[in-house]
């Protein structure tokens, strides 16, 4: 990338045009944080239905935003304008500098979006993954040699508006400069950047998961209420959330199938009881009690 030279204090000379797969709660807050930024956004999702949901809650965040931030109506509209949406896969990223995946968590279905966009994209567009919990190299897998030089993991936190990392993760290919781009990037949508090698759960995950289970095992044996161990960790490690908030805010089938993936494949932590499935969580997916987004998890929403 040595065209790059001089021209990575100022990433939006050289990433203007972006292109986000998936408009759920991910897709749509990566989308907007772009927007929010002054960049050019195309959101893909294949159904306008989920897209009309997406923008829905990207405008919602955006007002929330906007009252914290003090900025007016026009700063809303502003966001919204730079966001176009389409269900068509190809033209999406037809004009994109970069490319980001937020869609469904399954190896498969990703190497099947990435397959198909390296054939349409430009040759210099980066691909980045906004995976959780897969390796890199392995959503990576089918892509051209000169295209996996150029992709890597951009990985938000949800809720995106809030949360101010973004974990860069790298592949020992990855091309000299890409990441120095993409840590200015990163700043430039004014979040900070962290670099991990492409290692399971990179930084956060890998340390997130492992604590959740501790805290679903403690509850599990008796040894402490939900809420003793949410205060516990509020109060006495300052954490803003506790691990039973945290869960039913990402998603107890987001934690369930980072859990199983790992317990069954990932390098160096396959078959660890850590992160077996247990029964409980199997029961709590079945009855709907997927956290939040059902108004039911381990606590009840309104
Ligand atoms: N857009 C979207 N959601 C917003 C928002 C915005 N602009 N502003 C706030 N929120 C959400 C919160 O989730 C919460 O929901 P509710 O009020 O609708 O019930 C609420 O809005 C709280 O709003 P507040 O204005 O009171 O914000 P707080 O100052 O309390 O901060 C928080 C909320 C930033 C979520 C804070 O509690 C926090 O940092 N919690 C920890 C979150 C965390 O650890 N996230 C990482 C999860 S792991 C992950 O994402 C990785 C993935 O791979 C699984």
């Amino acid at each position: 990338l040595s065209h790059l030279q001089g021209k990575i204090q100022d990433p939006k000379r050289v990433i203007r045009q972006i292109a986000v797969y998936g408009a759920g709660i991910m897709g749509g807050g990566i989308a907007q944080v772009a927007a929010q930024a002054g960049y050019k956004v195309t959101l893909w999702d294949m159904r306008q239905v989920d897209i009309e949901r997406g923008m829905a809650a990207v405008r919602k965040s955006l007002e929330r935003t906007a009252k914290k931030l003090k900025k007016n109506a026009g700063w809303v509209d502003q966001a919204l304008g730079l966001i176009s949406t389409t269900t068509d896969q190809m033209q999406a990223c037809s004009k994109a500098d970069l490319v980001i995946e937020a869609i469904v968590e399954n190896l498969e279905i990703k190497q099947k979006l990435f397959r198909s966009l390296d054939a349409v994209a430009k040759p210099d567009c980066i691909f980045a993954t906004n995976t959780s919990s897969l390796l890199v190299r392995d959503v990576a897998a089918s892509l051209s040699s000169e295209r996996k030089q150029k992709t890597v993991a951009l990985h938000f936190f949800n809720p995106v508006a809030m949360m101010k990392l973004v974990e860069i993760a790298y592949m020992d290919g990855t091309e000299a400069g890409l990441l120095e781009l993409l840590k200015a990037w990163v700043r430039d949508i004014g979040k900070t950047p962290v670099l991990c090698r492409d290692t399971p759960g990179f930084i956060v995950n890998r340390l997130l998961v492992p604590y959740n289970s501790e805290a679903r095992m403690l509850v599990e044996r008796g040894d402490a209420t939900i809420d003793d161990v949410d205060t516990a960790m509020k109060l006495g490690a300052g954490y803003p959330m506790g691990p039973f908030e945290l869960m039913d805010m990402t998603g107890i089938d987001t934690g369930y199938h980072i859990m199983k993936g790992w317990y069954e494949s990932a390098p160096g932590l396959k078959g660890d009881i850590r992160f077996k499935p247990t029964p409980q969580m199997e029961q709590m997916i079945s009855d709907g009690h997927l956290g939040r987004k059902t108004g039911q998890g381990f606590y009840t929403y309104k």
